[in-house]
């Protein structure tokens, strides 16, 4: 199967499971290239992308495109989507239960996406990953997770427009991006050099 057809099916087996929580929202199951090096994972959809059923398309959306041509690509040439796959009620944060919930529908979105570097916006979705690191101390850090890919933990782009210095941190770790997407290879490699042994439940903070 294409990978096309892998996440038509998938999108098709969460759009039907009626186990799911938050049902009463529309599915944002994510868009973009399929092909792409870097995957944006955001936290849950809120009321115009439950509208729209795109993922990222109200005000923090449009930051987070101006940040992605910031550093000269495009919107479609990334993925993009969230833990939770629906919006949660008034947009509270997303429950434990509900990102339990969604996790094995995220699981197989991304090894069929297989990205070189995941960025987390925010909190809950870098916490999914790493549920030790702390988004102020570890936003723009790099990450080894699993098999191969980097993580990055970015702020959400909602909290860069409520706050000029967070804004500055977002961008700056932002623009550090094509350069880790480069150096994929590079730091990966830096990693098996040192012979660790990294489970997929450990990560290694790399710069
Ligand atoms: N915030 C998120 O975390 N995800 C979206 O899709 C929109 C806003």
């Amino acid at each position: 199967m294409s990978k096309e057809e892998q996440l038509k099916k998938l999108e098709n087996e969460l759009a039907e499971d009626i186990s799911l929580p938050l049902r009463e929202s529309n599915l944002v199951f994510g868009e973009g290239d399929i092909n792409c090096d870097v995957l944006f994972i955001g936290e849950a959809p809120g009321q115009k992308e439950d509208e729209l059923r795109r993922p990222f398309v109200g005000r923090a959306g449009k930051l987070l495109d101006k940040l992605i041509e910031a550093i000269g690509w495009k919107r479609e040439n990334v993925y993009i989507t969230n833990i939770v796959k629906r919006r949660p009620p008034m947009n509270r944060d997303p429950l434990p239960e509900e990102i339990e919930a969604y996790k094995p529908y995220l699981t197989r979105q991304i090894d069929v996406i297989h990205p070189k570097v995941i960025a987390t916006l925010g909190r809950f979705s870098m916490n999914y990953f790493i549920p030790t690191a702390k988004i102020t101390r570890d936003q723009g850090k790099i990450f080894r997770i699993g098999d191969g890919k980097l993580l990055v933990p970015l702020f959400h782009p909602a909290a860069g427009l409520r706050s000029p210095e967070m804004l500055k941190k977002l961008t700056e770790s932002f623009y550090k991006l094509p350069l880790i997407v480069k150096k994929h290879s590079e730091l990966i490699e830096k990693e098996r050099a040192h012979e660790e042994v990294i489970e997929s439940t450990q990560q290694e903070k790399l710069l």
